[in-house]
């Protein structure tokens, strides 16, 4: 029986491992699995709510790494992963995404000997100052298996000499989840809750260390942000690091700009999906965004996913105040219902099917 290790650390791996690991169990006359979370992401808001949300089932190693400096984390969860990988001797080690977590496994594993396939593989910011960027490279080297989104990053991973048979186009896990969880997020009533009319608000999320560790860089932003919320109100779920940030530069928020702490996966899904325009500087929110035709201005200089911008509804605004403002003010004036585009190819649901098939055949 094939044995595989799936392995979680932060917020944004939950959604993709979720689809994988209940095709898996699926499966499970051919398939054993094991999860292990490294603990990167700890908080109830962070990680465990998730769980509950995306059903997904407990994990069944916890490495309990915590938070610390790049260096800290990374050689913290190779520390504790390793006697893991020895004694679980998985025929994959599957990991996803572009956390410090992903690569730390993904370096244990290539240097005990255990394939490793790499979920969401390919995407390149070109931008090496972003700590993920790094993380994607050495990961996609590294990798036996790559599972990528789309032709972008097939084409970046050619590029970079990865032999084209260990590359296989699956699609977007990611909108696998969104699609299985739609429904389930129409019964949250964080809407209600917070007094919202459908249509009626904006949505922001802000976590890059670039973003909201420089004063002058967040106080520009939240500036931009209070003119955009003398139009209609800007519901902000932060991240641990922004609200500390936020504190600790001491910022009056202006009227209108409603903060929260991070919300779940099912009421964020319902806050987004009904809002007016999403400003972020997320990555997932930027494809999950082009997946239900929401407007979204992405608050970064550049961007692993161009085909959002390409094929959705995504644009790339920097974090110049003025520009956030005028291009919110005219996503706000364009009042047109506009025929949603078609979606990228293979954003259809069966990522996940598409992935532990190929696991399947490349174990022959
Ligand atoms: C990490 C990922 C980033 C991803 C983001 C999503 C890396 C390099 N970065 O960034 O790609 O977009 O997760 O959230 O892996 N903290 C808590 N509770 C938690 C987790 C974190 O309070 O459960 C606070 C701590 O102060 C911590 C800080 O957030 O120091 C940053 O956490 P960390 O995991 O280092 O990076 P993220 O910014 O979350």
């Amino acid at each position: 029986m094939l044995k595989i290790l799936n392995v979680v650390g932060a917020r944004p791996n939950f959604m993709k491992i979720a689809p994988i690991l209940a095709e898996i169990a699926r499966r499970s006359d051919d398939i054993s699995q094991i999860l292990v979370h490294t603990g990167q992401h700890y908080d109830e808001s962070m990680s465990r709510r998730f769980f509950g949300d995306l059903g997904l089932p407990p994990p069944g190693i916890n490495l309990e790494v915590g938070s610390g400096s790049h260096a800290e984390q990374t050689a913290r969860v190779m520390l504790a992963f390793e006697p893991v990988l020895v004694e679980q001797r998985p025929d994959w080690v599957v990991v996803v995404g572009d956390v410090n977590s992903t690569l730390a496994c993904a370096l244990v594993a290539a240097k005990l000997g255990h394939r490793v396939a790499h979920v969401e593989a390919g995407l390149r910011s070109f931008d090496r100052t972003m700590p993920e960027e790094i993380n994607r490279l050495l990961v996609d080297q590294l990798a036996d298996l790559l599972f990528t989104p789309g032709a972008d990053a097939d084409e970046n991973l050619r590029r970079e000499g990865i032999d084209p048979a260990k590359i296989v186009c699956v699609g977007n896990v990611m909108i696998d989840t969104l699609r299985g969880q739609m429904e389930r997020a129409s019964a949250s009533r964080i809407l209600e809750d917070l007094s919202l009319s459908p249509r009626g608000f904006a949505v922001v999320t802000l976590h890059r260390p670039s973003n909201v560790d420089d004063k002058t860089t967040l106080d520009q932003i939240m500036g931009a942000l209070g003119t955009i919320a003398e139009r209609l109100p800007v519901i902000f779920p932060a991240h641990p690091r922004t609200q500390t940030r936020l504190q600790e530069f001491g910022f009056n928020l202006s009227a209108g700009i409603r903060l929260l702490p991070p919300l779940g996966y099912l009421d964020f899904l319902r806050l987004w999906s009904q809002s007016r325009l999403v400003l972020t500087d997320s990555g997932g929110l930027q494809e999950e965004t082009t997946a239900l035709g929401i407007p979204c201005l992405t608050l970064r200089e550049n961007t692993e996913r161009p085909i959002t911008i390409k094929h959705g509804t995504n644009r790339l605004v920097g974090r110049d105040p003025k520009r956030i403002v005028s291009e919110a003010i005219r996503a706000l004036d364009d009042d047109q219902p506009h025929a949603l585009p078609p979606l990228p190819p293979l954003w259809d649901g069966h990522a996940a099917e598409r992935i532990v098939e190929a696991l399947i055949s490349h174990s022959l």
